[in-house]
């Protein structure tokens, strides 16, 4: 009943999970159609160091985050 609900609705270009293997799964979010990869760059902290006894401190730094659509 899921897969007609989301086929109706349909999926693509939805945000979808490849290593999950519930509903948010690429193979079942997608119904079977494939996804594409998309790279990303976000900004992360990084970096992070104990100033003194109680602060922390990070930087920010750019990393690229692999994310997959439906087709
Ligand atoms: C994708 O699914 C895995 C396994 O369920 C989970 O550990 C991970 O946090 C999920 N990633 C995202 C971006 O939701």
């Amino acid at each position: 009943m899921a897969f007609i609900i989301l086929g109706v609705l349909g999926t693509e270009g939805r945000l979808c999970n490849k290593t999950s293997w519930g509903m948010d799964g690429c193979r079942l979010l997608c119904c079977g159609r494939g996804y594409h990869t998309m790279l990303r760059t976000v900004q992360k902290k990084c970096n992070c160091r104990f100033i003194w006894c109680c602060k922390v401190e990070c930087d920010l730094c750019e990393v690229q985050q692999e994310e997959h659509y439906c087709n």
